[in-house]
Formats: structure tokens, C-alpha cells, sequence
């Protein structure tokens, strides 16, 4: 086991009815900016909840937070911060809120030129960024217990991640009742995205991390279990808790500790939304299959475990087991109706190889568990997913 070091403040309230608990988390005389997405909090009855658990508090609301939280819109907040003197962050939504709302909190306390946050990975130390919490709506990044965030600038058709000890939420509240009005397609990228947050810290190579192990292949198995129930017609409760816990714990440090990572196929990903605007979770089921294939010799003992732990594939060779483990791995996805070609998304996807391998040049990035990914590999990679 590799050496590490863990600390994940963040409080969690987990259950039924539990944003009510809201007004007794956030302190008495904070002057409250409750930030929001595109509206769908004001159709499922959170918003409501939220108000209702706020009241008597100093509060300001700004909402139109897209997906893939755009920068330019976010400065809007942060005018609105300085301008009102807030003091205390609320995100009520998904991934993108929240990841939106980590970006203010660390320019709120910021000199420079809030890009610079992540065009220079500015880390934001405990106790400089301004304090915030969530109120969850999706399950899907971890957003909600993790210290990371990524932000987009659609000018530039940039998507670039920030974070650091001090962007851990104070506290965030997860009710499984809000994945009643999900559409079906966000909840099949959640179930994805929180996948692929267990592959890139597990599917590396052994380094005998057996608890590690075990963890990440609970959450792909309980993800699996309960892929069909989420997609089918009707509201079940007990599998939105699993699926919002096993969104939570996929990244939420704790697997990853003490162990490889290697987030390539996040950020070959996230070029891919930069340049077409496909969906967080899509880009990674487009990526993950062929990066296990590009890298099969140096990943092939953990593919091998992946499938006789997780899909009972117990027949065959190392070789054997690790060529099903992807077919796999690619079936579950189609099964969430991905699709894992990037043809399948856009036509226009000749050239995106070599712009990948330009960004990642230009940046200087080497990927993957050891830096093995160079810029070469990835534009191999994402040609074998066109
Ligand atoms: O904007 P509204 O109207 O709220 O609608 C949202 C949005 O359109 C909707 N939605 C959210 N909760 C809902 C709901 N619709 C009905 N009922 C509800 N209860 O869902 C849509 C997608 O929301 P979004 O927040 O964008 O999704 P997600 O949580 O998947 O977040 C994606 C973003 O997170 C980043 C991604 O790159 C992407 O920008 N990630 C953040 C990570 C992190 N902080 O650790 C890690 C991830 O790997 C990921 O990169
Ligand atoms: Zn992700």
C-alpha cells in the first residue's frame, strides 16, 4: 500500500426530508447566497423545502447555473457576492452547482484574476476559501463530499479541473427523494460517471491495497444491482439511496487512498465536452473501454480481478478474463443506453485526436498512474473511440 494521509470534513445528512435540517447547519447571522441551476429545483418542490428551511436567515438567490458550470456566469456571482458582502455559499443542485459554487467560494477570497484559479491549479488552502454547503440533487460526481471542482469557458472550449484542502463542503444534505423527477438519461449518467470514478482508482495495477479493492468493487457491484431498477418506470426509494451513497463514496477520497490513480479517461473526457458539449458521463464511457485496451498489458491483472469479482467471469486466462472484463464493462454501459463511440455523437469528430494532443502539449500533461499517458497516447486512444 502506497503511504497517504486522509481528512474529509464534510458532514453528511443522508435521508428523507433531511433539507429541513438546513437552518440548524448554517450559522444564525450568515448572509446566505443560494445558488441554483437551470429551474428544476422550482418543479420538484426543493426549492420550496429550501426556502421554507431558511426562513428568518439573510438570503440572496442566484440561479442559471448550466451544466458544465460556465465561467462567464459565474463571474455574474461572484459581482454579487462582493456587491452583498455574502458571507456563506449554498449550492441546491447537481455536480455542476456545486463545482460552481467551490469555484466562488475560492475566488471570493482571491487577488488575482479569478481564471488564474485554474489556468495556474491555484490550490485553495483550508480556512481561505469562503465557507459553503450543498443540498443535493443529483447523484453522480461527489461533488458533494470531495474538495474538486471543474469549470468550463465555452469561449475558449476550455474545461479545466481546481480544488485543494480548503473546498471541502461544510456540510451537504442528500435526500433520495429528489431522484423522483431525474430524468432517466441524468440517471444513467450518474450511474456511469460514478462507475468511472471507481475504475480510474482502481483499475491500475496490484499494490496490495485488499480493503481499497474490495470497496471499489462493492460500489461497481451495488451500481449494477441497481442500474436496472433505476432505469426502469416508477420511483424506488431504496435503490435511489444506494445509487445517491454509492455516488457519494465513489469519490469522496476514501477509495482512493493509498492506492494508484489515474484519471486519464477523465481528462480526455473533458475535452471531449469542451469541443461537442456531450455530457460528463458520456465522454467517459466513449473513452474508458479503449484506454483499458491501449494500456491491456500493463492493466490486465486488475481487468482480470474486475471480472471475476464483479462479473463472476471466472473462466479462462488472465488474458481471457480481462478481454470479457472490458466487453463487460461496455455492455453495462449500453445496457444505461450509452453510447460508446464518439461517431455515434457527432459527425464532426475527424481532427479531435490531434486537438486533444495539442491541449494536452501545450499544457505540458503526462497522464495516467506513473505519467504514462503522453500526449501521442491520448490522440491513439480517442482515434480508437471515433
Ligand atoms: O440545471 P437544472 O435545471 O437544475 O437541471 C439539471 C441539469 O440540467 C438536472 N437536474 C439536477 N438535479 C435534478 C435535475 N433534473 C431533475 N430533477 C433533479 N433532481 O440535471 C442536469 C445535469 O446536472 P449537472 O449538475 O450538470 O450534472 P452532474 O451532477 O452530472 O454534474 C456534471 C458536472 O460535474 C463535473 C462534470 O465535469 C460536469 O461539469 N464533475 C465534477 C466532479 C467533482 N467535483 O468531483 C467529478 C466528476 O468527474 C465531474 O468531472
Ligand atoms: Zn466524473
Amino acid at each position: 500500500m502506497l503511504n497517504f494521509e486522509f481528512k474529509n470534513p464534510t458532514k453528511i445528512i443522508f435521508g428523507k426530508g433531511e433539507i429541513a435540517k438546513l437552518s440548524r447547519e448554517i450559522p444564525k447571522d450568515a448572509n446566505i447566497l443560494m445558488v441554483y441551476g437551470g429551474g428544476s429545483i422550482k418543479k420538484n418542490g426543493v426549492y420550496e423545502q429550501v426556502i421554507a428551511a431558511l426562513e428568518g436567515f439573510q438570503l440572496t438567490e442566484f440561479g442559471g447555473v448550466p451544466a458544465n458550470p460556465e465561467y462567464e456566469v459565474l463571474l455574474e456571482a461572484l459581482k454579487v457576492i462582493k456587491e452583498k458582502n455574502i458571507t456563506y455559499i449554498l449550492a441546491v443542485g447537481g455536480g455542476s452547482v456545486i463545482d460552481g459554487v467551490k469555484f466562488l467560494s475560492a475566488a471570493a477570497n482571491y487577488e488575482g484574476e479569478a481564471w488564474d484559479i485554474l489556468s495556474k491549479r491555484i490550490v485553495t488552502k483550508e480556512g481561505q476559501g469562503m465557507p459553503f454547503a450543498s443540498v443535493l440533487t443529483l447523484p453522480a460526481t461527489a461533488s458533494e463530499m470531495n474538495s474538486g471542482a471543474v469549470i468550463s469557458r465555452r469561449a475558449t472550449k476550455e474545461k479545466l479541473g481546481m480544488g485543494g484542502p480548503g473546498l471541502f463542503p461544510q456540510f451537504s444534505i442528500l435526500d433520495p427523494e429528489v431522484v423522483r423527477s431525474i430524468p432517466k438519461n441524468q440517471i444513467a449518467n450518474g450511474i456511469t460517471d460514478a462507475y468511472t470514478h471507481v475504475l480510474e482508482q482502481y483499475m491500475t495495477y496490484p499494490i496490495g491495497a485488499a480493503l481499497q479493492d474490495r470497496f471499489a468493487e462493492s460500489i461497481l457491484k451495488t451500481l449494477q444491482e441497481i442500474a436496472p431498477k433505476m432505469m426502469a418506470d416508477g420511483f424506488d426509494y431504496e435503490a435511489a439511496s444506494e445509487f445517491m451513497w454509492s455516488c457519494t463514496m465513489a469519490l469522496n477520497g476514501l477509495i482512493g487512498k493509498g492506492v494508484p490513480q489515474d484519471w486519464a479517461v477523465h481528462s480526455m473526457g473533458h475535452e471531449l465536452t469542451a469541443q461537442y458539449g456531450i455530457d460528463h458521463a458520456r465522454t467517459l464511457a466513449i473513452v474508458a473501454p479503449q484506454h483499458y485496451r491501449y494500456y491491456f498489458e500493463k492493466k490486465k491483472e486488475k481487468l482480470a480481478q474486475y471480472a471475476e469479482r464483479v462479473w463472476n467471469i471466472t473462466e479462462g486466462s488472465i488474458d481471457e478474463k480481462a478481454q470479457k472484463a472490458i466487453e463487460a464493462m461496455e455492455d453495462f454501459f449500453h445496457s444505461l443506453e450509452i453510447k460508446t463511440k464518439l461517431s455515434e455523437y457527432t459527425d464532426a469528430y475527424e481532427g479531435t485526436a490531434e486537438k486533444i494532443q495539442a491541449a494536452f502539449e501545450s499544457r505540458g500533461w503526462l497522464l495516467g498512474e506513473n505519467r504514462m499517458v503522453s500526449p501521442a497516447d491520448a490522440k491513439k486512444i480517442v482515434e480508437m473511440a471515433y
